[in-house]
């Protein structure tokens, strides 16, 4: 068990030694601040995938370095009728498939982990939940915090969540208790519409505060460190804008195709499961005004303030800012892969997009002018997630003389995967005798000097959920300020009589459809 009962001795915080080992320094990795509160984490879904391959690893790791909080209980829900010790074997099972995981110390952690079936609609299930959770309190001296996690279908957010209020399990605050607080994940909704409903479901039981929309690309290191370039550096920020930068490109490209989720993703498609979220948080961080503090509300309205300032892409049909495309047969790695219309569970005459490119314009002061080039699709020829920031040519080029064709202008990359990088590209004289250009690149590597623990993006997310840190999490206003803007498109495009003409097959393997082209060169 972890630490039942006694407090350990511990400073407040997890601090982690490591090493620099190019400056021969040693370098502290900061987990959390202060103290976690002793909780108990109810996780809904516990025999599904997610808590597989995501959250169980998450919390064996976070244990590993002493992040958890102490006392603290893991108790797995699902339908499935598991005994306890069938739990802890499969997620020991789970744990251990990972790579490089110390198992060592699994015996510490399995006896903190609870397992009860339950049916999701029924209210009597939740009595019998409540009351193991309260004898986990007395048990363990946990105080009455409860994190609830909805590892299930987003169809299932609104029973669960009206069911834990109903069974009195929301409520915090009361005598002895501590805070509740309930954990989902994206989508959240399919449209503006279903988004409200959704949210006015939870909100039956919960409260803004106690929600938290988790979007696993905020928590990526390189992506939290966006602010951080941006606002903790002095020669940035005052270049940070329409007279300075040409445009910008935002790529999230994959090599996967749609895999076993052809049931979500033929509903969903490229532009709820990427744009409306992700490629949105990007954008977003991207694009901001400096907050005044570096404070959950503080960011999360400077991104309410980007979202509304997007101009409408009205007419989906003209192709002008918007291509769509759907991938065919082709090769990924040397190898034949399948169509989208042949993978299991896709309808053969699907016109779902696997593949989108939007050119985007913000209308504000800062960013009038400046298209923001967003592209996202599965299937393509690498995976690779960036951000690239393109400056403006230089006015006058006193070079002409010597240098063949323009010079190019300075470009900044934002590498999010699979190299977490900066990179700066500028011009600078070729070494000898002769005068003429060449561009290079200054790169910095982001774990460079460090080799303390690297937190994957759940970890993060974890650690946040019990510390009640909202700043990597949707807000309500954001979701639906987002859906505002892409349900109309979507709509548009579904309804119109000629999808199938917008919809544009692409081979496997290949940089999206021909169609695309155009915007593609555009961005590079
Ligand atoms: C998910 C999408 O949110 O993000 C998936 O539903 C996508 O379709 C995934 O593959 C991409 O995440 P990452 O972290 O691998 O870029």
């Amino acid at each position: 068990m972890i630490n039942p009962r006694e407090p350990v001795a511990k400073p407040p915080g997890a601090v982690v030694e490591g090493e620099a080992p190019d400056l021969g320094l040693p370098v502290q990795a900061c987990l959390f601040e202060g103290k976690l509160d002793p909780c108990i984490l109810v996780i809904f879904g516990a025999s599904g995938d997610l808590t597989a391959r995501k959250l169980m690893p998450a919390l064996y790791n976070l244990f590993l370095r002493g992040a958890l909080p102490e006392p603290c209980c893991i108790v797995g829900v699902a339908r499935t009728d598991w005994s306890r010790e069938e739990f802890q074997r499969r997620m020991q099972e789970a744990v251990a498939g990972q790579e490089a995981v110390d198992m060592s110390r699994w015996p510490e952690f399995a006896p903190a982990l609870f397992y009860y079936d339950m049916d999701y609609q029924a209210a009597a299930s939740y009595q019998a939940l409540g009351e193991a959770l309260a004898e986990h309190d007395r048990q363990f001296g946990i105080g009455g915090s409860r994190l609830f996690y909805l590892a299930v279908p987003p169809s299932m957010y609104p029973v669960i969540s009206l069911r834990l209020g109903e069974a009195g399990l929301s409520k915090e605050g009361g005598a002895g208790q501590g805070w509740v607080r309930i954990v989902v994940e994206k989508p959240f909704g399919h449209d503006l519409n279903s988004a409200r409903e959704l949210n006015r479901a939870m909100h039956r039981s919960f409260e803004e505060h106690q929600i938290f929309r988790i979007d696993h690309y905020m928590a990526k290191e390189t992506v939290q460190n966006i602010l951080i370039f941006r606002f903790a550096n002095a020669i940035f920020e005052p270049i940070w804008n329409r007279g300075f930068i040409d445009r910008v490109g935002i790529i999230a490209a994959e090599r996967i195709g749609v895999g076993h989720r052809a049931g979500y993703y033929e509903e969903a498609g490229v532009l709820r499961d990427m744009f409306q979220n992700h490629m949105m948080q990007l954008l977003s961080l991207t694009a901001l005004e400096p907050p005044s503090r570096f404070e959950a509300e503080q960011v999360r309205d400077e991104k309410m303030k980007v979202f509304r300032s997007l101009k409408p892409i009205t007419d989906p049909n003209s192709e002008e800012n918007l291509i769509l495309g759907q991938y065919a047969a082709g090769e990924i790695d040397g190898q034949p892969v399948p169509g989208y219309r042949e993978e299991k569970g896709v309808s053969p005459d699907s016109l779902t997009p696997t593949f989108a490119i939007m050119r985007v314009f913000i209308d504000n002061w800062r960013w009038q002018g400046v298209p923001f080039y967003l592209v996202s699709g599965k299937r393509l020829p690498e995976k690779r997630t960036e951000l690239i920031i393109h400056f403006k040519k230089v006015p006058h080029s006193m070079f002409e003389d010597i240098q063949m064709g323009p010079i190019a202008a300075n470009r900044l990359i934002l590498g999010i995967h699979p190299e977490e990088k900066i990179t700066l590209t500028f011009e600078t004289k070729n070494p000898g005798a002769v005068v003429c250009l060449r561009a290079v690149t200054m790169d910095f590597n982001y774990y460079q000097n460090y080799r303390g623990p690297i937190m994957d993006a759940y970890e993060k997310s974890l650690i946040d959920c019990i510390q009640g840190d909202h700043m990597l999490f949707w807000r309500q206003d954001g979701v639906e300020m987002c859906w505002a803007y892409f349900s109309p498109l979507i709509e548009e495009c579904e309804t119109c009589a000629f999808l199938e003409r917008l919809i544009h097959p692409y081979p496997a393997g290949t940089w999206g459809p021909d169609e695309a082209g155009r915007l593609m060169r555009e961005l590079e």
